[in-house]
Protein backbone atom coordinates (compact mmCIF):
# COMPACT_ATOMS: atom_id res chain seq x y z
CA UNK A 1 0.00 0.00 0.00
CA UNK A 2 1.09 3.40 -0.91
CA UNK A 3 0.60 7.16 1.11
CA UNK A 4 1.57 9.33 -1.05
CA UNK A 5 1.68 12.68 0.66
CA UNK A 6 -0.96 15.44 0.15
CA UNK A 7 0.00 18.43 -1.62
CA UNK A 8 0.17 21.72 -1.26
CA UNK A 9 3.57 20.80 -0.02
CA UNK A 10 3.78 23.19 2.92
CA UNK A 11 0.86 23.06 5.10
CA UNK A 12 -0.65 25.76 6.71
CA UNK A 13 -1.46 26.79 10.61
CA UNK A 14 -4.19 24.88 12.42
CA UNK A 15 -7.33 26.49 11.20
CA UNK A 16 -8.41 26.52 15.23
CA UNK A 17 -4.93 28.42 15.72
CA UNK A 18 -4.03 26.17 18.52
CA UNK A 19 -0.48 24.76 16.69
CA UNK A 20 2.23 26.92 15.64
CA UNK A 21 2.59 27.54 12.16
CA UNK A 22 5.19 25.30 10.65
CA UNK A 23 8.59 26.39 11.20
CA UNK A 24 10.05 27.95 8.61
CA UNK A 25 8.43 31.14 9.62
CA UNK A 26 9.10 32.85 6.83
CA UNK A 27 13.02 32.13 6.99
CA UNK A 28 14.52 31.37 3.31
CA UNK A 29 15.26 27.95 2.12
CA UNK A 30 17.87 27.78 0.56
CA UNK A 31 18.69 23.77 -1.36
CA UNK A 32 22.08 22.56 -0.73
CA UNK A 33 22.83 25.50 1.47
CA UNK A 34 23.63 27.79 -1.37
CA UNK A 35 24.56 31.27 -0.11
CA UNK A 36 24.31 30.18 3.15
CA UNK A 37 27.50 31.18 5.73
CA UNK A 38 27.49 28.20 8.19
CA UNK A 39 30.94 28.79 9.90
CA UNK A 40 33.09 31.26 10.66
CA UNK A 41 37.24 29.83 9.48
CA UNK A 42 40.27 31.72 9.40
CA UNK A 43 41.81 28.44 7.46
CA UNK A 44 40.87 29.21 3.75
CA UNK A 45 39.86 32.49 1.73
CA UNK A 46 38.35 30.71 -1.74
CA UNK A 47 37.50 34.13 -3.83
CA UNK A 48 36.08 33.04 -6.77
CA UNK A 49 35.90 36.27 -8.80
CA UNK A 50 39.34 37.37 -8.86
CA UNK A 51 40.90 33.90 -9.08
CA UNK A 52 42.56 33.94 -5.77
CA UNK A 53 42.85 31.20 -3.00
CA UNK A 54 44.34 31.57 0.39
CA UNK A 55 45.63 29.21 2.99
CA UNK A 56 45.35 31.92 5.99
CA UNK A 57 45.45 34.56 4.24
CA UNK A 58 49.17 33.50 2.03
CA UNK A 59 48.06 33.06 -1.77
CA UNK A 60 48.69 29.48 -3.11
CA UNK A 61 50.75 30.20 -5.87
CA UNK A 62 53.39 31.27 -2.99
CA UNK A 63 53.26 28.36 -0.92
CA UNK A 64 53.30 26.39 -3.80
CA UNK A 65 56.55 27.83 -4.76
CA UNK A 66 58.75 27.95 -1.08
CA UNK A 67 56.23 25.54 0.38
CA UNK A 68 55.61 21.98 1.28
CA UNK A 69 53.01 20.04 1.67
CA UNK A 70 54.59 19.44 5.75
CA UNK A 71 54.95 22.89 6.14
CA UNK A 72 50.98 23.89 5.05
CA UNK A 73 49.50 21.18 7.15
CA UNK A 74 51.59 22.98 9.91
CA UNK A 75 50.20 25.87 8.78
CA UNK A 76 47.04 24.83 8.44
CA UNK A 77 47.04 23.36 11.83
CA UNK A 78 48.83 25.58 14.11
CA UNK A 79 48.70 28.81 12.01
CA UNK A 80 52.80 29.43 12.26
CA UNK A 81 54.51 29.56 8.66
CA UNK A 82 57.64 27.23 9.22
CA UNK A 83 59.18 25.79 6.02
CA UNK A 84 61.24 23.08 7.23
CA UNK A 85 58.06 21.56 9.11
CA UNK A 86 59.04 17.68 8.72
CA UNK A 87 56.12 15.09 8.60
CA UNK A 88 57.15 11.30 7.91
CA UNK A 89 54.86 8.93 6.82
CA UNK A 90 53.62 6.63 10.14
CA UNK A 91 53.49 3.10 9.91
CA UNK A 92 50.26 1.43 9.77
CA UNK A 93 48.86 -0.38 13.02
CA UNK A 94 48.19 -4.24 12.25
CA UNK A 95 44.55 -4.10 12.63
CA UNK A 96 44.17 -1.66 9.73
CA UNK A 97 46.65 -3.88 8.02
CA UNK A 98 44.14 -7.22 8.69
CA UNK A 99 41.36 -5.10 8.04
CA UNK A 100 42.93 -3.78 4.50
CA UNK A 101 44.07 -7.30 3.66
CA UNK A 102 40.33 -9.16 4.18
CA UNK A 103 38.35 -6.53 2.07
CA UNK A 104 38.04 -7.48 -1.65
CA UNK A 105 41.37 -6.67 -3.93
CA UNK A 106 38.69 -5.25 -5.97
CA UNK A 107 37.49 -2.66 -3.09
CA UNK A 108 37.37 0.95 -4.41
CA UNK A 109 40.82 3.13 -3.22
CA UNK A 110 38.34 5.41 -1.57
CA UNK A 111 36.70 2.60 0.62
CA UNK A 112 39.43 1.04 1.74
CA UNK A 113 41.07 4.39 2.68
CA UNK A 114 37.22 5.21 4.28
CA UNK A 115 37.66 1.36 6.54
CA UNK A 116 40.99 2.38 7.01
CA UNK A 117 41.21 5.42 9.10
CA UNK A 118 37.48 4.02 10.71
CA UNK A 119 40.14 0.88 12.05
CA UNK A 120 42.95 3.37 12.96
CA UNK A 121 40.19 5.01 14.96
CA UNK A 122 39.59 2.17 17.09
CA UNK A 123 42.83 1.74 17.73
CA UNK A 124 43.78 5.43 19.23
CA UNK A 125 42.45 7.03 21.98
CA UNK A 126 41.24 10.39 20.48
CA UNK A 127 39.69 12.77 22.77
CA UNK A 128 38.28 15.60 22.93
CA UNK A 129 38.71 18.35 21.99
CA UNK A 130 40.87 17.27 18.74
CA UNK A 131 44.25 18.24 18.81
CA UNK A 132 47.02 18.94 16.35
CA UNK A 133 49.05 15.67 17.57
CA UNK A 134 45.97 13.72 16.26
CA UNK A 135 45.78 15.89 12.91
CA UNK A 136 49.69 15.05 12.70
CA UNK A 137 48.93 11.37 13.33
CA UNK A 138 45.97 11.22 10.95
CA UNK A 139 47.42 13.16 8.74
CA UNK A 140 50.79 10.70 8.45
CA UNK A 141 48.95 7.88 8.90
CA UNK A 142 46.98 7.86 5.60
CA UNK A 143 48.95 7.69 3.35
CA UNK A 144 50.75 4.89 3.96
CA UNK A 145 47.50 2.92 4.56
CA UNK A 146 46.22 3.81 0.81
CA UNK A 147 49.83 2.44 -0.37
CA UNK A 148 49.82 -0.93 1.61
CA UNK A 149 45.84 -1.28 0.22
CA UNK A 150 47.35 -0.40 -3.43
CA UNK A 151 50.48 -3.12 -3.31
CA UNK A 152 48.25 -5.61 -0.93
CA UNK A 153 45.74 -5.48 -4.10
CA UNK A 154 48.48 -6.01 -6.85
CA UNK A 155 49.78 -9.12 -4.70
CA UNK A 156 52.92 -7.27 -3.09
CA UNK A 157 53.59 -6.76 0.64
CA UNK A 158 53.75 -3.29 2.06
CA UNK A 159 56.18 -1.42 2.65
CA UNK A 160 57.36 0.12 6.02
CA UNK A 161 58.01 4.19 6.21
CA UNK A 162 61.12 5.75 5.52
CA UNK A 163 61.09 8.32 8.81
CA UNK A 164 63.90 10.49 6.50
CA UNK A 165 60.79 11.09 3.74
CA UNK A 166 58.59 13.97 4.26
CA UNK A 167 54.68 12.58 3.56
CA UNK A 168 54.65 12.81 -0.42
CA UNK A 169 57.84 11.32 -0.98
CA UNK A 170 56.87 8.79 1.71
CA UNK A 171 53.85 7.86 0.12
CA UNK A 172 55.63 7.09 -3.56
CA UNK A 173 58.12 5.25 -1.85
CA UNK A 174 55.54 3.10 0.10
CA UNK A 175 53.61 2.53 -2.97
CA UNK A 176 56.57 1.87 -5.62
CA UNK A 177 59.07 0.80 -3.12
CA UNK A 178 61.66 2.82 -4.77
CA UNK A 179 62.66 5.85 -3.63
CA UNK A 180 60.93 9.02 -6.13
CA UNK A 181 63.16 11.15 -7.74
CA UNK A 182 63.28 15.29 -6.32
CA UNK A 183 61.07 16.91 -9.49
CA UNK A 184 58.41 14.13 -9.28
CA UNK A 185 58.21 14.07 -5.45
CA UNK A 186 57.89 18.31 -5.94
CA UNK A 187 55.02 17.77 -8.53
CA UNK A 188 53.13 15.48 -6.60
CA UNK A 189 53.68 17.88 -3.44
CA UNK A 190 52.66 20.84 -5.31
CA UNK A 191 49.41 18.87 -6.17
CA UNK A 192 48.98 18.13 -2.09
CA UNK A 193 48.97 21.92 -1.43
CA UNK A 194 46.75 22.75 -4.04
CA UNK A 195 43.98 20.13 -2.54
CA UNK A 196 44.92 20.30 1.08
CA UNK A 197 41.96 23.24 1.77
CA UNK A 198 38.95 24.75 0.02
CA UNK A 199 36.92 26.36 2.15
CA UNK A 200 33.16 24.91 3.33
CA UNK A 201 32.79 21.94 0.52
CA UNK A 202 30.87 19.00 0.81
CA UNK A 203 33.31 16.65 2.61
CA UNK A 204 34.67 19.64 5.19
CA UNK A 205 31.70 20.12 6.30
CA UNK A 206 30.80 17.04 6.86
CA UNK A 207 34.16 16.65 8.69
CA UNK A 208 32.52 20.34 11.41
CA UNK A 209 28.97 18.62 11.12
CA UNK A 210 30.70 15.26 12.82
CA UNK A 211 32.97 17.22 14.87
CA UNK A 212 30.03 19.69 16.24
CA UNK A 213 28.51 16.51 17.79
CA UNK A 214 31.79 16.11 20.09
CA UNK A 215 33.00 12.71 17.94
CA UNK A 216 36.13 12.16 17.37
CA UNK A 217 38.66 13.15 14.48
CA UNK A 218 38.59 9.38 12.91
CA UNK A 219 35.06 9.87 12.59
CA UNK A 220 35.06 13.31 11.18
CA UNK A 221 37.44 12.39 8.36
CA UNK A 222 35.71 8.87 7.73
CA UNK A 223 32.50 11.21 6.92
CA UNK A 224 34.31 13.27 4.83
CA UNK A 225 36.24 10.74 2.85
CA UNK A 226 32.46 9.38 2.40
CA UNK A 227 31.51 12.84 1.03
CA UNK A 228 34.09 12.95 -0.71
CA UNK A 229 33.74 9.79 -2.47
CA UNK A 230 30.65 10.66 -4.49
CA UNK A 231 31.51 11.87 -8.32
CA UNK A 232 29.67 15.49 -7.95
CA UNK A 233 32.58 16.15 -5.04
CA UNK A 234 35.75 13.85 -5.75
CA UNK A 235 36.26 15.62 -9.24
CA UNK A 236 37.69 13.77 -12.50
CA UNK A 237 41.08 14.44 -13.19
CA UNK A 238 40.92 10.46 -14.45
CA UNK A 239 37.62 12.05 -17.20
CA UNK A 240 40.80 14.31 -18.19
CA UNK A 241 42.80 11.65 -18.70
CA UNK A 242 40.47 10.08 -20.67
CA UNK A 243 40.12 13.29 -22.56
CA UNK A 244 43.70 13.72 -23.57
CA UNK A 245 43.73 9.49 -24.45
CA UNK A 246 41.02 10.43 -27.01
CA UNK A 247 43.05 13.03 -28.49
CA UNK A 248 45.48 10.93 -29.26
CA UNK A 249 48.05 13.86 -30.86
CA UNK A 250 48.84 17.53 -30.40
CA UNK A 251 48.19 18.01 -34.13
CA UNK A 252 44.17 16.90 -33.59
CA UNK A 253 44.07 18.58 -30.45
CA UNK A 254 41.90 21.76 -31.81
CA UNK A 255 39.80 19.49 -34.45
CA UNK A 256 38.90 17.18 -31.59
CA UNK A 257 37.99 20.25 -29.32
CA UNK A 258 35.88 21.37 -31.88
CA UNK A 259 34.02 18.05 -32.69
CA UNK A 260 33.48 17.76 -28.86
CA UNK A 261 31.66 20.52 -28.93
CA UNK A 262 29.73 20.92 -31.74
CA UNK A 263 28.46 17.37 -29.95
CA UNK A 264 27.23 19.42 -26.76
CA UNK A 265 30.01 17.74 -24.58
CA UNK A 266 31.38 19.44 -21.91
CA UNK A 267 35.65 19.77 -21.90
CA UNK A 268 36.65 18.36 -18.35
CA UNK A 269 38.84 20.31 -16.27
CA UNK A 270 37.57 23.61 -17.48
CA UNK A 271 34.71 26.01 -16.17
CA UNK A 272 34.21 26.33 -12.69
CA UNK A 273 31.20 27.22 -10.61
CA UNK A 274 32.93 29.70 -7.92
CA UNK A 275 35.88 30.48 -9.72
CA UNK A 276 35.43 32.46 -12.97
CA UNK A 277 38.88 33.68 -13.61
CA UNK A 278 41.94 31.05 -14.42
CA UNK A 279 41.88 28.71 -11.42
CA UNK A 280 44.73 29.66 -9.08
CA UNK A 281 45.49 25.95 -8.12
CA UNK A 282 45.70 24.91 -12.00
CA UNK A 283 47.87 28.22 -12.80
CA UNK A 284 50.32 26.65 -9.49
CA UNK A 285 50.19 23.08 -11.06
CA UNK A 286 50.98 24.39 -14.39
CA UNK A 287 54.06 26.28 -13.15
CA UNK A 288 55.17 22.85 -11.16
CA UNK A 289 54.21 20.95 -14.48
CA UNK A 290 56.51 23.42 -16.67
CA UNK A 291 59.61 22.82 -14.51
CA UNK A 292 59.90 19.14 -14.92
CA UNK A 293 63.01 18.38 -16.28
CA UNK A 294 61.49 15.56 -18.50
CA UNK A 295 58.08 15.93 -19.82
CA UNK A 296 56.34 12.48 -21.11
CA UNK A 297 54.91 12.97 -24.14
CA UNK A 298 51.21 12.96 -22.35
CA UNK A 299 52.17 15.95 -21.01
CA UNK A 300 52.93 17.80 -24.06
CA UNK A 301 50.21 16.46 -25.71
CA UNK A 302 47.91 18.25 -22.39
CA UNK A 303 49.21 21.42 -22.71
CA UNK A 304 48.26 21.44 -26.52
CA UNK A 305 44.79 20.34 -25.35
CA UNK A 306 44.79 22.90 -22.93
CA UNK A 307 45.92 26.00 -25.13
CA UNK A 308 43.32 24.92 -27.96
CA UNK A 309 40.43 24.52 -25.74
CA UNK A 310 41.20 27.93 -24.26
CA UNK A 311 40.95 29.55 -27.64
CA UNK A 312 37.52 27.53 -28.87
CA UNK A 313 36.06 28.33 -25.44
CA UNK A 314 37.10 31.55 -25.80
CA UNK A 315 35.15 31.76 -29.05
CA UNK A 316 32.30 30.05 -28.16
CA UNK A 317 31.14 31.99 -25.49
CA UNK A 318 32.87 35.24 -25.22
CA UNK A 319 31.20 36.64 -22.65
CA UNK A 320 31.18 33.69 -20.29
CA UNK A 321 34.96 33.34 -18.92
CA UNK A 322 35.72 29.74 -19.02
CA UNK A 323 39.10 28.51 -17.98
CA UNK A 324 41.21 25.82 -16.97
CA UNK A 325 40.35 24.40 -13.50
CA UNK A 326 42.41 22.31 -11.00
CA UNK A 327 41.14 18.63 -12.30
CA UNK A 328 42.94 20.07 -15.51
CA UNK A 329 46.06 19.58 -13.80
CA UNK A 330 45.66 17.33 -11.00
CA UNK A 331 45.44 14.81 -13.80
CA UNK A 332 48.43 16.07 -15.50
CA UNK A 333 50.55 15.61 -12.37
CA UNK A 334 48.84 12.88 -11.48
CA UNK A 335 49.22 11.04 -14.61
CA UNK A 336 52.97 12.51 -14.90
CA UNK A 337 53.94 10.90 -11.25
CA UNK A 338 52.69 7.90 -12.36
CA UNK A 339 49.68 6.92 -10.14
CA UNK A 340 46.63 4.65 -12.07
CA UNK A 341 43.63 6.52 -12.45
CA UNK A 342 41.77 4.72 -10.16
CA UNK A 343 44.08 6.05 -7.21
CA UNK A 344 43.43 9.36 -7.92
CA UNK A 345 40.46 10.52 -6.39
CA UNK A 346 41.86 8.57 -2.73
CA UNK A 347 45.20 10.58 -3.59
CA UNK A 348 43.15 14.00 -3.18
CA UNK A 349 41.30 12.71 -0.24
CA UNK A 350 44.60 12.42 1.29
CA UNK A 351 45.77 15.90 0.47
CA UNK A 352 42.27 17.18 1.63
CA UNK A 353 43.52 15.36 5.26
CA UNK A 354 45.50 18.57 6.22
CA UNK A 355 42.35 20.79 5.74
CA UNK A 356 39.84 18.68 7.01
CA UNK A 357 41.75 17.87 10.02
CA UNK A 358 42.65 21.74 10.89
CA UNK A 359 38.67 22.43 10.22
CA UNK A 360 38.05 20.09 12.85
CA UNK A 361 40.13 21.51 15.24
CA UNK A 362 38.85 24.73 14.12
CA UNK A 363 35.47 23.67 14.67
CA UNK A 364 35.57 22.22 18.48
CA UNK A 365 37.83 25.47 19.45
CA UNK A 366 33.98 27.09 19.26
CA UNK A 367 31.46 24.82 18.96
CA UNK A 368 28.22 24.68 18.33
CA UNK A 369 25.85 21.72 17.40
CA UNK A 370 25.24 22.29 13.76
CA UNK A 371 21.91 21.30 13.66
CA UNK A 372 19.61 22.94 10.83
CA UNK A 373 15.51 22.81 10.08
CA UNK A 374 14.11 21.47 7.75
CA UNK A 375 11.29 23.03 5.74
CA UNK A 376 8.11 20.30 6.23
CA UNK A 377 6.82 19.39 3.23
CA UNK A 378 4.73 16.61 3.75
CA UNK A 379 1.21 15.48 4.49
CA UNK A 380 -0.93 17.96 6.71
CA UNK A 381 -2.11 16.33 10.06
CA UNK A 382 -4.23 13.87 9.84
CA UNK A 383 -5.87 10.13 10.95
CA UNK A 384 -4.36 6.76 10.83
CA UNK A 385 -6.60 5.20 8.16
CA UNK A 386 -9.15 2.54 9.88
N1 LIG B 1 32.97 22.64 -21.63
C1 LIG B 1 32.07 23.12 -22.50
N2 LIG B 1 31.10 23.99 -22.17
C2 LIG B 1 31.07 24.39 -20.90
C3 LIG B 1 31.99 23.93 -19.93
C4 LIG B 1 32.96 23.02 -20.35
N3 LIG B 1 33.87 22.54 -19.51
N4 LIG B 1 31.71 24.50 -18.73
C5 LIG B 1 30.64 25.28 -18.94
N5 LIG B 1 30.25 25.20 -20.24
C6 LIG B 1 29.14 25.90 -20.87
C7 LIG B 1 27.83 25.45 -20.25
O1 LIG B 1 27.31 24.32 -20.96
C8 LIG B 1 26.98 26.67 -20.43
O2 LIG B 1 26.56 26.69 -21.79
P1 LIG B 1 25.07 27.10 -22.23
O3 LIG B 1 24.89 28.48 -21.68
O4 LIG B 1 25.13 26.99 -23.70
O5 LIG B 1 24.19 26.09 -21.55
C9 LIG B 1 27.96 27.81 -20.25
O6 LIG B 1 29.24 27.28 -20.52
C10 LIG B 1 27.98 28.42 -18.86
O7 LIG B 1 28.17 27.38 -17.88
P2 LIG B 1 28.53 27.73 -16.36
O8 LIG B 1 27.36 28.42 -15.73
O9 LIG B 1 29.82 28.39 -16.31
O10 LIG B 1 28.74 26.29 -15.77
P3 LIG B 1 28.29 25.73 -14.34
O11 LIG B 1 28.63 26.68 -13.26
O12 LIG B 1 26.88 25.27 -14.44
O13 LIG B 1 29.18 24.43 -14.25
C11 LIG B 1 31.07 23.08 -14.13
C12 LIG B 1 30.46 24.43 -13.74
C13 LIG B 1 30.16 21.94 -13.65
C14 LIG B 1 32.43 22.93 -13.46
C15 LIG B 1 31.23 23.05 -15.66
O14 LIG B 1 32.07 24.11 -16.07
C16 LIG B 1 31.71 21.72 -16.16
O15 LIG B 1 30.91 20.81 -16.36
N6 LIG B 1 33.06 21.56 -16.40
C17 LIG B 1 33.59 20.32 -16.88
C18 LIG B 1 33.77 19.32 -15.74
C19 LIG B 1 34.92 19.69 -14.81
O16 LIG B 1 35.99 20.08 -15.24
N7 LIG B 1 34.67 19.54 -13.49
C20 LIG B 1 35.63 19.85 -12.45
C21 LIG B 1 35.33 21.17 -11.81
S1 LIG B 1 36.60 21.63 -10.64
C22 LIG B 1 36.25 20.82 -9.21
O17 LIG B 1 35.18 20.28 -9.05
C23 LIG B 1 37.29 20.71 -8.14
Amino acid sequence: MTDQPAKPAVPSADPAGQLPPTPVDGRPYSPGLEGVIAAETELGLVDGANGRLMYRGYRIGDLVAHGSYAAVANLLWTGRWEPAAHLPAAPVPPAVLEALRAIPRSAKPMDALRTAVSVWGATQTLDWPPSEAQARALTAFSPSALAAFARLRQGLEPVEPDPALDLVSGFLYQLTGTRPDGATARALDAYFIVGAEHGLNASTFAARVITSTRSDMASAVCGAIGAMKGPLHGGAPSEVVEQIHKVGSPEHAEQWVRDALARGERLMGFGHRVYRAYDPRARALRTVVEALPTRPDWLELAIKVEDAALRVLEEKYPDRPLKTNVEFYAAAVLQGVGLTPDLFPATFALARHAGWTAHVIEQASANRLIRPDARYAGAEERDLPA
